[in-house]
């Protein structure tokens, strides 16, 4: 029998099979459900810092009294319809993870510029954090802040975070970077551990009927796995970082995949709020029987089989075949 057992970010896991950042943990319950289903860590929601800001400006609001009558400076604060002010709940929720789930709670913060709000990273420590999970989610809508400037911001508050803890660091990116090994050579040298591939991107979608945006949050499906193993298996070989991957995971073949491109844990989060939290047994059952069928010992004997520095035909993954796929494309011939 394959030993599932993995380490990640120098956490031992019964599991590679990770409950991602979601409304999971929100709910004991479902958390619980989903441990018992043979999960092997939880990553929490995440902090935002619209949240910790509100809770600073809270702090300033209440010794100086004066921005009651300010309409400008009470402007900063984030409209309480959209966050839940303030990092208590956070923090209680944290808390309560940690003592009732006898797995890694792996804490996540999500910021996109530098500052004071990562001291925060010290009290996710405090209460029971395993790890950090720094969710660098942003949408860049400014034509005058460069790619430069923006990585130089996402490593500074990597750094920021990982001088503020002891607890490992990992980094949640999103899929557009244009040298994507490089930056992940960064954030190695900015103290990171680990790095998640990648988060999904919000799309809000144009109401045909209503002239606005449709602000609603699709699951993934198997389709989204393919630009996650890419990824993967480019950076499995030159990267000292400890790879996760997150999207498009739905099946246990899907997981035995992501490993093979060299990821050492595989996060989940729709299939598990489409089917229910003991979806993820039937995940774990799938992924530990293929990876059983193929004799593999242990999951680190399977990680990166399939990446660019160990498959079968590594050009695969590259430009070369990108060329040859396009010009080897024959259309379908119609009855
Ligand atoms: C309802 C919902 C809430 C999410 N909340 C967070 C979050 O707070 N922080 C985060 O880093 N990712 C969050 N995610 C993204 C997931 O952690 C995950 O990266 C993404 O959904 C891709 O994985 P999947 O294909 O298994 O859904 C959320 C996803 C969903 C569907």
């Amino acid at each position: 029998m394959t030993d599932l057992t993995t380490s990640w970010l120098g956490l031992t896991l019964r599991s590679p099979l990770v409950i991602a950042a979601s409304p999971i943990s929100h709910d004991l319950v479902a958390a619980k459900q989903a441990v018992a289903a043979g999960a092997g860590a939880i990553v929490m929601y995440s902090l935002f810092e619209e949240q910790v800001v509100a809770e600073q400006m809270a702090a300033h609001h209440f010794l100086d009294s004066r921005i009651d009558n300010d309409a400008e400076a009470r402007s900063f604060l984030p409209d309480s319809d959209v966050f839940a002010l303030g990092t208590e709940p956070y923090l209680r929720q944290l808390e309560q993870l940690c003592q009732h789930l006898d797995v890694p709670v792996i804490a996540s913060l999500n910021g996109n510029t530098p500052g004071g709000w990562t001291d925060y990273a010290k009290q996710l420590e405090a209460r029971g954090a395993a790890a950090i999970e720094l969710n660098l989610y942003d949408v860049v809508t400014s034509a005058t802040r460069t790619a430069a400037e923006i990585e130089s911001d996402q490593l500074g508050i990597v750094e920021s975070v990982v001088n503020q803890v002891s607890v490992p660091v990992t980094v949640k990116l999103s899929p557009f970077y244009s040298a994507l090994p490089a930056f992940a050579k960064q954030l190695k040298n900015a103290g990171a551990r680990g790095v998640t591939l990648f988060n999904r991107f919000y799309q809000p979608d144009i109401d045909l009927e209503q002239l606005d945006v449709d602000l609603k949050l699709a699951y993934s499906t198997s389709a989204e796995l393919p630009l996650r193993l890419h990824a993967l298996a480019i950076l499995h070989p030159s990267s000292a970082l400890e790879l996760a991957c997150s999207g498009g995971v739905h099946s246990g073949l899907d997981a035995a995949k992501a490993i093979l491109a060299g990821a050492s844990v595989v996060q989940i989060a729709s299939a598990l709020l489409e089917h229910g939290p003991e979806q993820l047994a039937t995940i774990h059952n799938e992924l530990h029987q293929w990876l059983d069928d193929k004799q593999y010992r242990s999951v680190s004997e399977a990680c990166g089989v399939m990446s660019l520095a160990s498959a079968p035909a590594p050009q695969q993954w590259e430009r070369l075949n990108y060329m040859k796929i396009l010009q080897g494309w024959q259309p379908r011939k119609r009855k």
